[in-house]
């Protein structure tokens, strides 16, 4: 499938190119970053949206769940990615308890963001975040939603397990995907649930879907960036495929400086300022 030609027009992906390219079949790319190099780095390699996730609290922070995260801690991440986009849409996850305490609280949150460079945010979760998301789709905020394995709910699920195995829970998230979609959200997430039910709610709802351990028939894909390049060692689902081991990269880096430094090999002639000039 070649460039949609709202995305062959004009570089600068939108909210509106997203939900294009479901209409012309073309598949979404999509990312995470947190700092200003790497969403540069994956900018210019063409990414369709980049997600500062606050999957940031795991594999930035080393906390056990993404709970901890803060406003403060988002914020920072969202003017650094900022700072390193030009082209690939912005999203920033809300973090847990900036949206669950009332519409208010949660739209002035969701501007705090926007004002900070993000152009639109994610919000964890099915029709008790329907009203939510309308209100701030009625002030200019794009939302996108994540149904699935929705992190921030761990203490509910109990483990990480595959979501939507048992006919209840799938034909809830049926329903709460067609809700999310009637409450204005641009494109949802799919987190972890079997393949044939995220076909299911792809070919229900309008919007496009970006599955996450969702099989192929969503209508994009988004891994963690420090997952798929081999950053994250301790995090090996099915779901992830490894494109290159950077921690071995950067192991080799950091013994072979070690070495250079120990053995005065490093810095060379080259390396120095000779002369006072
Ligand atoms: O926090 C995150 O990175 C996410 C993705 C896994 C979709 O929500």
């Amino acid at each position: 499938m070649g460039l949609s030609s709202s995305k062959a027009e004009n570089k600068k992906i939108t909210v509106e190119t997203i939900k294009a390219m479901k209409k012309s079949g073309e598949l979404i790319a999509s990312l995470t970053a947190y700092d200003y190099l790497m969403a540069k780095i994956l900018d210019g390699c063409g990414i369709d949206l980049i997600l500062i996730g606050d999957s940031a609290g795991n594999v930035i922070a080393g906390y056990d769940t993404t709970l901890p995260v803060t406003m403060e801690e988002m914020l920072y991440h969202t003017r650094a990615v900022r700072n390193g986009v030009t082209n690939a849409l912005v999203i920033i996850d809300m973090p847990f308890l900036s949206y669950q305490c009332g519409v208010n609280d949660a739209v002035r949150n969701a501007g705090l963001f926007l004002k900070s460079g993000a152009e639109g945010i994610k919000l964890e979760g099915g029709r008790q975040v329907a009203d939510i998301a309308e209100r701030m789709v009625g002030f200019g905020i794009p939302v996108m939603g994540h149904l699935g394995l929705t992190p921030q709910s761990i203490n509910l699920f109990g483990d990480y397990k595959v979501r939507g195995k048992m006919n209840k829970e799938r034909k809830r998230m049926l329903k709460d995907a067609k809700i999310l979609e009637e409450a204005g959200m641009f494109s949802i997430v799919l987190e972890k649930i079997p393949e044939a039910l995220a076909k299911e709610i792809t070919e229900s709802i309008s919007i496009p879907t970006i599955g996450i351990g969702a099989g192929l028939y969503c209508d994009g894909q988004i891994l963690v960036t420090h997952d798929m390049i081999g950053l994250n060692e301790d995090f090996n689902p099915k779901f992830v495929r490894k494109y290159v081991n950077v921690a071995e990269e950067m192991r080799k880096a950091f013994n072979g400086y070690i070495k250079d430094v120990k053995n005065s090999s490093f810095p060379s002639k080259d390396e120095s300022y000779l002369s006072s000039r």
